[in-house]
């Protein structure tokens, strides 16, 4: 495996491991959503479509640059499973903070990814993942009636960012400096 391989291979797991998490908030949300926010249904049953097709997506890449998923997927499921119910049972206003937060992290990685990587098929399948993201942060940002749940906001942005560091053992976090050191993939 080359170095260049090996970088695509970790974006890939990281990428893939997050969409596995974006999957059980967005099933979990839907459950708690019927009692608590059925207006929001048809939003959360379309974006629970959109993540299973990218973590899907970026599974499809993985044998061609030696990647594998990553060994952690449970702390996905079981984190995103939590952050899902947490905010279902606190309702409408908090489902839409929480969408709006984790969102806007997968974002930031995902720009970060794509101003470096240079291998071209993965580059515009982020690029193509990251329209869909952005319209889920759209929705929520647009269907919030107030700025209320700032704390909770603040609570999952760091919770999603934990989550990444824990599944790859920090090394999101190296990859992040190599990104901004300027290695391409
Ligand atoms: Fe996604
Ligand atoms: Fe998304």
């Amino acid at each position: 495996m080359t170095w260049n391989t090996s970088i695509a291979a970790r974006i890939l797991r990281v990428n893939h491991g997050g969409e596995h998490g974006a999957i059980s908030i967005y099933s979990a949300q839907i459950g708690a959503a019927r009692l608590r926010a059925p207006d929001l249904l048809p939003f959360l049953n379309e974006a629970l479509a959109h993540e299973r097709s990218h973590r899907a997506r970026f599974r499809a890449l993985m044998p061609t640059r030696h990647g594998k998923p990553c060994r952690m997927m449970w702390i996905w499921a079981v984190g995103g499973a939590a952050l899902g119910l947490i905010s279902g049972v606190l309702g409408r206003e908090a489902i839409l903070a929480c969408t709006e937060a984790v969102e806007r992290t997968v974002h930031r990685h995902l720009d970060d990814q794509i101003r470096w990587a240079s291998d071209e098929e993965l580059r515009r399948l982020i690029q193509d993942i990251q329209i869909e993201e952005e319209s889920h942060i759209d929705y929520a940002v647009a269907q919030r009636k107030g700025r209320g749940f700032g704390w909770l906001r603040h609570a999952i942005a760091w919770a999603t960012e934990t989550l990444i560091w824990l599944s790859t053992r920090g090394d999101s976090e190296r990859l992040a400096r190599q990104l901004a050191a300027g290695a391409h993939v």
